[in-house]
């Protein structure tokens, strides 16, 4: 039964929707798909809101028709191919064998059925039955060159979810080359939007940006080969009134963790224009006769209710239908990591200090980060050497993994698999390997290099390294890491008119390699990191259940990356430490406390040496895991939602409420303290109104109502960068 995609034949009208949105579009003259509706749900489409038929100058028609009313330019479209007679920027352009990039896509036939297909080599929501979601596909074609594009939609029954993705499949007689093709083209009429997006840099990821979307053609993107810390692979489009817990908005996140772009257009009709896609920058993809090309997946959301209801549709579509691991609901342990307790400058004895301490304080895992491999002693040597390195670990790093296991502690490891220093084994061994144009020196950055991680051979060479280290050194976690961007984008082992598929080939290699490594080692929790978050999106988390959030330790520059990361991704899969003040990014002295807060707002755990700190500090250690025990379900796996902004006050503050309502975890920080401060509230959201809660600290009883209505004071403290926790229990 099609009960959420269905079919008016008579209007040849399509009607995606679940009990919250509705997605509507229609086949309109010369096979054009003209999008109708995304919003609330309706139950029914008759046809009202048919696209006005005008006579606009400049704005032309058919090939063949008189019909001047009609235009490829104004009417809203689901998908636009160069060359249609539509001036907007094309969501899809082919290079043809006699030098055209002209298309004329029309509608061809459609497909619906239950669940959702699998995206061959490429991360995507899925559904655990086929009842959860219907699939709709639409396949268009330009009769010219026998290009079918077949645009794919799945809308989900229980969230408020749409997927997005389009296959190409050449049936004609000729090569083509793919220039560009979108994911998505989504078109608005009658819409004054501001756009959010989340831009950022290493070591200050995801800060929310918001702007009024004006004229012209805006493009949000990256061309580093990665997502990037510069640019999330998310926009969202938002009424100028709507504010976190009220308003329309539409938000899209991007399942893909190389090139892309979000191109938003306003019009000469004041409409506006989205199209969301791998990045057209060097990118050209050869399609022979008979082959096809799968593109990411976008997806896409309508809230009536907000950014906070936003984010809890794509929390929890990440967190359920695109995380696979077996750690999807598990309790993620409480780590401390070596990088900022010792940087290179370890050895085994030295841990084991580090590894004594954190039994005695309660932590569950020990993470021996960068340095225990090759030669390496600073960062200009032995990426690509994934073998134990002797000086350091003497009796081997099973050894040392075993002492781990002995003291009650999980054991984890880092990797950075996909690089190589030019002082390795494998360079030498392999000087091939490295990604690098023909007769030109590759641009270092970090000092160390990209693999080519288009050719088999080095998917075969790093899984064999990976997997033999995981195996003897018993790991329990890894952290795969990638800390340099692509340059120098060339691979030797493909022919010259494929070099514009290398960018996205590296990206498939990737997803190759982390699903042979994920799947050999399903009992591995893995981490994502990319000099911190500069790979933290939904494709990757496919993979991978959580991602280090920053490389940015300090709690105040946390408030603005976490509460930034909350916009799109869930709790679950963001991590954050308490780490040594003055804090190594930027000098700040933070109270424990305040760091502790911001770090237990996630995935939590330690990165200092645990061996100087003063007893004191070590007491609030104790106690800090204690409590993150009692609360981590909550933190992890509850409903998270934002009240207080840091981006636009002087303090943050954001809530966890279990799915029952019972349990609450509140946290609030004030960035600076002022002599005469103006008296600020926090008011909650989501509790059940009718039920009594007790604050847990003070055991004073308040209603629901009373908590999200009337709020309570916060504190006036004369010192900056404080916070609370707040924990309150429905009784
Ligand atoms: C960047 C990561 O984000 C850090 O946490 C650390 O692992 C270093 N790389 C090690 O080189």
């Amino acid at each position: 039964m099609n009960d959420l995609i269905e079919f008016d034949s008579k209007r040849q009208v399509f009607h995606l929707h679940n009990r919250n949105i509705s997605y509507i579009f229609s086949v309109e003259e010369g096979g054009t798909l003209c999008h109708l509706y995304f919003g609330r749900r309706v139950q029914k489409y008759h046809g009202e809101l048919k696209y006005p038929r005008v006579d606009r100058g400049f704005s032309g028609n058919l090939p063949g028709s008189l019909d001047r009313t009609f235009s490829r330019d104004t009417l809203p479209k689901e998908y636009s191919g160069a060359g249609e007679m539509d001036y907007h920027t094309p969501a899809t352009i082919v290079r043809q064998e006699n030098g055209s990039n002209s298309l004329m896509l029309k509608y061809k036939n459609y497909k619906i059925e239950d669940g959702k297909p699998k995206l061959e080599g490429l991360p995507a929501a899925y559904v655990e039955n086929e009842k959860e979601a219907q699939t709709l596909t639409i396949t268009l074609e330009d009769e010219l060159t026998g290009l079918e594009y077949d645009l794919l939609y799945t809308v989900y029954r229980d969230v408020s979810i749409i997927t997005r993705s389009v296959k190409v499949r050449n049936t004609g007689k000729k090569t083509v080359f793919l220039e560009k093709v979108a994911s998505l083209q989504l078109d608005f009429v009658d819409r004054d939007f501001d756009s959010i997006c989340l831009p950022g840099a290493h070591a200050n990821e995801r800060h929310l940006e918001r702007s009024s979307v004006g004229y012209g053609i805006q493009k949000f993107g990256s061309i580093r080969g990665t997502s990037s810390h510069q640019m999330n692979p998310f926009l969202a489009l938002a009424d100028r009134k709507t504010d976190e817990f009220s308003g329309d908005v539409y938000g899209f996140a991007f399942a893909y963790s190389g090139n892309h772009s979000f191109e938003v257009e306003k019009d000469q009709l004041d409409q506006t224009h989205l199209v969301i896609g791998i990045n057209d920058y060097n990118f050209s993809w050869k399609l022979d006769a008979g082959s096809e090309f799968q593109t990411p997946e976008v997806l896409m959301t309508y809230s009536d209710q907000g950014l906070n209801k936003m984010s809890q549709a794509f929390h929890e579509i990440i967190r359920e239908r695109i995380v696979r691991s077996k750690f999807k609901h598990a309790d993620r342990p409480i780590l401390v990591n070596n990088w900022e307790a010792t940087y290179f400058d370890f050895n085994e004895e030295k841990l084991k200090t580090i590894v004594d301490e954190a039994e005695n304080l309660g932590i569950e895992m020990f993470v021996l980060d960068d340095g225990w491999f090759g030669h390496r002693n600073d960062d200009n040597s032995s990426l690509g050497d994934w073998t134990v390195y002797k000086e350091k670990f003497p009796s081997g790093l099973g050894h040392f993994a075993d002492y781990v296991h002995e003291k009650g502690l999980k054991f984890g490891l880092w990797f950075e698999p996909e690089m190589i220093s030019y002082d390795s084994e494998l360079y030498r061994k392999h000087p091939e390997y490295l990604m690098q144009v023909p007769g030109r020196r590759p641009s270092p950055s970090r000092n160390q290099y990209v693999l080519d991680l288009t050719r088999k051979e080095v998917i075969d060479d790093l899984f064999g390294q990976i997997s033999k280290v995981l195996k003897e050194g018993s790991v329990d976690y890894v952290k795969w890491d990638m800390n340099r961007h692509l340059s120098d984008v060339y691979s030797a082992s493909l022919p010259k008119d494929r070099q514009g598929e290398v960018y996205h080939r590296y990206v498939l290699g990737l997803y190759e390699l982390m699903e042979r490594v994920t799947s050999a080692f399903p009992d591995v929790l893995f981490e994502g990191c990319s000099g911190g978050g500069g790979r933290f999106d939904a494709g990757f988390a496919y993979y991978m259940p959580q991602i280090w959030t920053s490389d940015n330790t300090d709690a105040v520059s946390r408030l603005t990356i976490q509460y930034g990361t909350s916009l799109v991704y869930p709790i679950s899969m963001t991590t954050a430490h308490v780490s040594a003040i003055p804090n190594h990014q930027t000098g700040r002295k933070t109270s424990f406390e305040t760091r502790g807060n911001a770090a237990m707002s996630a995935v939590f755990g330690y990165e200092l040496d645990l061996t100087k700190m003063s007893q004191e500090d070590k007491d609030q250690v104790k106690e800090q895991v204690a409590c993150y025990k009692e609360i981590r379900k909550l933190i992890q796996y509850g409903n998270f939602y934002r009240l207080k902004s840091p981006v636009e006050t002087n303090q943050a503050a954001w809530m966890f409420v279990s799915d029952d309502k019972r349990d609450v975890c509140v946290m609030t920080f004030q960035v600076l303290a002022f002599a005469q401060p103006c008296l600020t509230k926090t008011k909650l959201f989501g509790l059940d109104p009718e039920l009594e809660y007790e604050n847990l600290e003070t055991h004073e009883i308040f209603g629901g109502d009373e908590l999200m209505e009337l709020g309570f004071y916060d504190p006036i403290v004369h010192q900056d960068y404080t916070s609370k926790m707040y924990r309150f229990k429905g009784i």
